[in-house]
C-alpha cells in the first residue's frame, strides 16, 4: 500500500480542489485503489501539529469546478527557522515526526514561493516532496505557468470590463488596483485583456508626470474616460529608489491604504477630473476554476502523480511551454519570476498604445 500526504499550503485560489483531483484521480487509477493519501489539514500546520485526515477516494469526486481548498490552508502559521521555537518546540523536527510516524512514502505540496521554499527544505531533510504551483500571482520561479493564475486574470478583466461603461457614462477616472504580491503578471494580462489605457507594474516604476501625459493625451483626442490597471506593488521611479526600509517606513507614514488611492489624489489634484478607485482584492481569487485552468490543474496533478508514480522526487512540475517537466526544488526556492520590461508582450502593449507610466 502506498502512503501519500498531500497538503495546501499559502493563499488560496480557484484550482487547488482540481489540482488534487488529479494528482488522486491518477493515483488510485495506477495503483488500483492500492493507495492511501493523508490530507494534512491547512497547510503546514497539520503537518506539524499531526493533523489529518484520512481521504477517500470519493473525496476526491466533484471538486473539479470547486473554488478554494478542501483540506483548508494557512500562511506559515510562523517562520520555519532551524532553530527550535517556543517551549523548545522544532517545527521541522515536529513534520518530519509526522511524516515518519505516517510511514509516508512521499508528500505532495501544493503551494506558492513561501511553501516551495519550505518544500525544499523539507526534501533537503530527506522527505520525499512532489510540489505544484499554485498562485494567482504566476511568479513562481521555473514554471511558466501556475495553476490559479489564468482563472484570476479572467476575474480581473471582467472587473475591468465592468468598469468601462460606467467610466465612459460619468467621464471619469478609474484607477483599477489587481492583486500580484510584488510581481505584475495578473494586472499586464488583465490590463491588456480589459483594455486598460494605463498599465502600472512594480517591474516597471511609473512617473505621474507620465501618467498624467497620457490622460491629458486621451483628454484632448475626445476620450471621455481613462482606466487605469494598477498592480497592488506598484512603485513611483522617486520611491524604487528608496531602499527597502526607506521605503517600508514611508509606506507606513503614508495617509493612503495603497498605492492606487495615492495614484488616484494625484490625478484629481493634478486634472480637476473625477477619480474612482476600485479594488476587487480577494474575488480574484474566489470562485471555480475557469477551463484554462482546469486542463491546467489536471495536467500538474498528473504529472505529479507520475513522478511518485517513478518515485522521482524533489522536484515541483513545471510548465515549459506545453510540456510537464520536472524543475528541481533546489532551483526554484527564494526565486522570484517577475515581468521582464524588455519582454515582446511588454513592447506588444506598448505599441499598443498602453502607458506604463515609465
Ligand atoms: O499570493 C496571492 C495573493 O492573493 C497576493 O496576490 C496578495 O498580495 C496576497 O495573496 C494576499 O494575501 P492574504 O490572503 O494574506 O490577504
Amino acid at each position: 500500500m502506498r502512503k501519500v500526504g498531500m497538503l495546501t499550503s499559502g493563499g488560496d485560489c480557484q484550482a487547488l480542489n482540481a489540482t488534487m483531483r488529479g494528482v488522486a484521480k491518477t493515483l488510485y487509477n495506477y495503483y488500483n485503489d492500492e493507495v492511501q493519501i493523508f490530507g494534512f489539514e491547512e497547510g503546514y500546520r497539520g503537518l506539524m501539529y499531526n493533523d489529518y485526515v484520512l481521504m477517500k477516494p470519493s473525496d476526491f469526486s466533484g471538486i473539479l469546478t470547486k473554488g478554494g481548498t478542501i483540506l483548508g490552508s494557512s500562511r506559515q502559521p510562523f517562520k520555519l527557522m532551524r532553530v527550535p521555537g517556543e517551549n523548545g518546540f522544532d517545527k521541522v523536527e515536529a513534520m518530519k515526526k509526522t511524516y515518519q510516524n505516517l510511514k509516508l512514502d512521499c508528500l505532495v505540496i501544493l503551494g506558492g514561493n513561501g511553501t516551495q521554499k519550505t518544500a525544499n527544505l523539507l526534501s533537503e531533510e530527506g522527505l520525499n516532496i512532489v510540489s505544484l504551483p499554485k498562485t494567482i500571482d504566476n511568479d513562481i520561479y521555473g514554471t511558466d505557468m501556475t495553476f490559479g493564475f489564468q482563472s484570476a486574470v479572467d476575474i480581473a478583466t471582467n472587473a475591468i470590463d465592468c468598469i468601462h461603461t460606467t467610466a465612459y457614462s460619468h467621464g471619469r477616472v478609474f484607477v483599477v488596483e489587481l492583486m500580484g504580491h510584488k510581481v505584475g503578471w495578473l494586472t499586464l494580462h488583465a490590463g491588456i485583456a480589459g483594455g486598460a489605457d494605463i498599465i502600472l507594474l512594480p517591474e516597471i516604476p511609473y512617473d505621474i508626470d507620465h501618467v498624467l501625459a497620457a490622460i491629458k493625451r486621451r483628454n484632448k483626442l475626445g476620450k471621455r474616460f481613462s482606466i487605469l490597471a494598477v498592480a497592488e506593488g506598484a512603485i513611483s521611479k522617486a520611491d524604487a529608489k528608496l531602499s527597502k526600509k526607506e521605503y517600508a517606513k514611508k509606506k507606513a507614514a503614508s495617509p493612503f491604504p495603497s498605492v492606487s488611492y495615492e495614484i488616484g489624489k494625484q490625478i484629481g489634484d493634478a486634472l480637476g477630473q473625477e477619480v474612482r478607485i476600485v479594488v476587487p482584492g480577494h474575488t480574484q481569487r474566489g470562485g471555480s476554476p475557469d477551463s484554462y485552468d482546469r486542463v491546467v490543474s489536471s495536467r500538474l496533478g498528473a504529472a505529479a502523480a507520475r513522478l511518485i508514480i517513478e518515485e522521482k522526487y524533489g522536484y515541483m512540475v513545471a510548465f515549459k511551454g506545453d510540456s510537464i517537466v520536472p524543475v528541481a526544488l533546489k532551483d526554484v526556492a527564494g526565486k522570484l519570476k517577475t515581468v521582464d520590461p524588455n519582454s515582446e508582450i511588454i513592447r506588444q502593449a506598448k505599441d499598443l498604445g498602453i502607458c506604463f507610466g515609465d
